[in-house]
């Protein structure tokens, strides 16, 4: 999509870009209003007066939206009028988001995608707005970068493929990629992300991205891999199983975080880690009861194949301690519990550091990738204490199904409390897949590359 800022008021725009205007009535319709040769797309808007950022970022959306279904390629709009709303980063990220679909494993049509085009945002132009445009524009085909990952199919993609999209997010970026093996991590004793690994034909992967804007401490991302959850041994039922060739999406965001960091040349210096492995029911496979011992030493007793998430990171966790980290951040979608508790349209957000929370939340508003808090506080430990190990994966028991994004961030807390700083888990379950009223297309959501980079670049270390 091309996106150019044009001063001035959109009666000036050429004849040949429909022009989208909008009105406070009618909310949530739209219609053609030609007077003489200027085609004219009318969108219901809704009061001025409510108006908020949230809405601004769905109003944007709906533009190219409204656009697509009319077949329309070529817009000219202005969003003047909504005043200390109209923010031309916001609109870029959302028009770039918008204008997404996942095409890669279709047949184009005869009259092509229905893609927009060209679009004239008409309004004050200065060099900074310039600016303000093209950063979006960056931070939202980073997000579609990673949504086309995370849609990859699991037969398309596998840990060693994984590992390579890491290396390819970042061509021609100063970011070092480097990929450990089977081997090496057997020789390192990353126990938990091997026994999860065990059951597939297909070998584990370990891989370390770092882009060093600068020399202080970084700011690591863990990004949970599973390029395929059938739950193991404990094999998930037909209806839950679908759309587990996402379960890779904490580590599709961490990826195209660390590359967009690169590409807006940001001064901080960021590690990403991706673990990843395939869960699946082979002849070789881990069991429920088998008892693996962690990088950190720590012993997991598994009560469940399908809590496979939390094992992989545990190892990462303990990995990214060499770093010495200003601050560690694990992204997965780790638990149906978390959709459960939050539905649609926030993503959970663990950790014991208030300050943290609060800087996470600050960037989740601000970017659009929402998160809401769950606790972790020492009286949900007892329900991850082992039995015959140090850990258990799951609680187990009557009880096992309350809580369980909780005990999903507290089983991490064990070794996430072994770094010597602030750490925070975000469950991104709920975004995994974009939800009624976004705005986009059905599939990955790419959530929370807005929020990482929003976060990396207001952090101070
Ligand atoms: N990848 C799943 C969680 C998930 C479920 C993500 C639905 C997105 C949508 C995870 O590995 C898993 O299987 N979690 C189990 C945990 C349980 C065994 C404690 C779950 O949620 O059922
Ligand atoms: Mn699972
Ligand atoms: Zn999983």
């Amino acid at each position: 999509m091309r996106l150019t800022l044009k001063s001035g008021s959109i009666k000036n725009a050429p004849e040949s870009y429909v022009r989208i205007i909008f009105t406070e009535k009618n909310k949530g319709t739209n219609r053609f209003i030609n007077k003489g040769k200027e085609e004219t797309l009318e969108i219901g808007a809704g009061k001025r007066a409510e108006m908020n950022r949230r809405k601004f970022m769905i109003l944007c959306r709906s533009v190219i939206q409204t656009a697509k279904v009319n077949k329309v390629k070529k817009i000219a709009v202005q969003f003047d009028t909504f005043k200390k709303f109209y923010n031309p980063q916001l609109v870029a990220e959302n028009f770039e988001m918008a204008n997404f679909d996942f095409n890669v494993f279709k047949t184009e049509p005869e009259e092509g995608w229905d893609d927009i085009e060209e679009v004239l945002l008409y309004g004050t132009s200065s060099p900074e707005i310039e600016k303000s445009v093209k950063k979006g524009q960056e931070i939202g085909r980073a997000v579609n970068a990673c949504r086309t990952l995370a849609n990859t199919p699991g037969g398309d993609i596998t840990p060693t493929t994984l590992a390579k999209a890491a290396k390819d997010a970042v061509k021609g970026l100063p970011v070092k990629v480097t990929t450990l093996g089977k081997k090496e991590m057997e020789k390192l004793g990353m126990g938990a992300i091997l026994g999860v690994a065990k059951g597939s034909t297909e070998a584990p992967t370990f891989t370390i991205m770092e882009y060093k804007g600068d020399k202080g401490a970084p700011v690591v991302l863990a990004g949970k891999g599973v390029t395929f959850d059938s739950g193991g041994l404990n094999l998930k039922p037909s209806n839950s199983i679908y759309e587990m060739h996402m379960d890779m999406s904490g580590a599709s965001a961490v990826i195209h975080a660390v590359a967009l960091s690169a590409r807006l040349k940001l001064k901080r210096h960021v590690i990403g880690l991706i673990p990843s492995v395939e869960n699946m029911p082979g002849n070789n496979a881990y069991r429920p009861g088998d008892i693996l011992k962690s990088l950190s030493g720590k012993t997991i007793e598994v009560l469940d194949t399908d809590a496979e998430g939390r094992l992989i990171l545990a190892d990462t966790l303990t990995y990214a301690k060499r770093f010495k980290p200003a601050v560690v951040i694990d992204v997965a979608t780790l638990t149906g519990a978390s959709l459960v508790a939050l539905g649609l349209h926030a993503s959970a957000v663990l950790t014991r550091d208030d300050a943290l929370a609060e800087k996470i939340a600050q960037a989740g508003e601000k970017s659009g990738d929402y998160v809401w808090r769950l606790p972790l506080w020492d009286e949900y430990e007892d329900r991850v204490k082992g039995e015959f190990a140090d850990i258990k994966n799951v609680p187990g028991g009557p009880t096992s199904r309350y809580g369980g994004a909780i005990d999903g961030g507290m089983f991490l807390w064990q070794f996430a409390k072994e770094l010597d700083c602030p750490w925070a888990h975000l469950d991104i379950a709920p975004r995994m897949t974009s939800a009624p009223g976004d705005e986009l297309a059905k599939g990955a959501a790419g959530a929370p590359v807005r929020l990482l980079i929003h976060f990396i670049e207001h952090y101070a270390v």
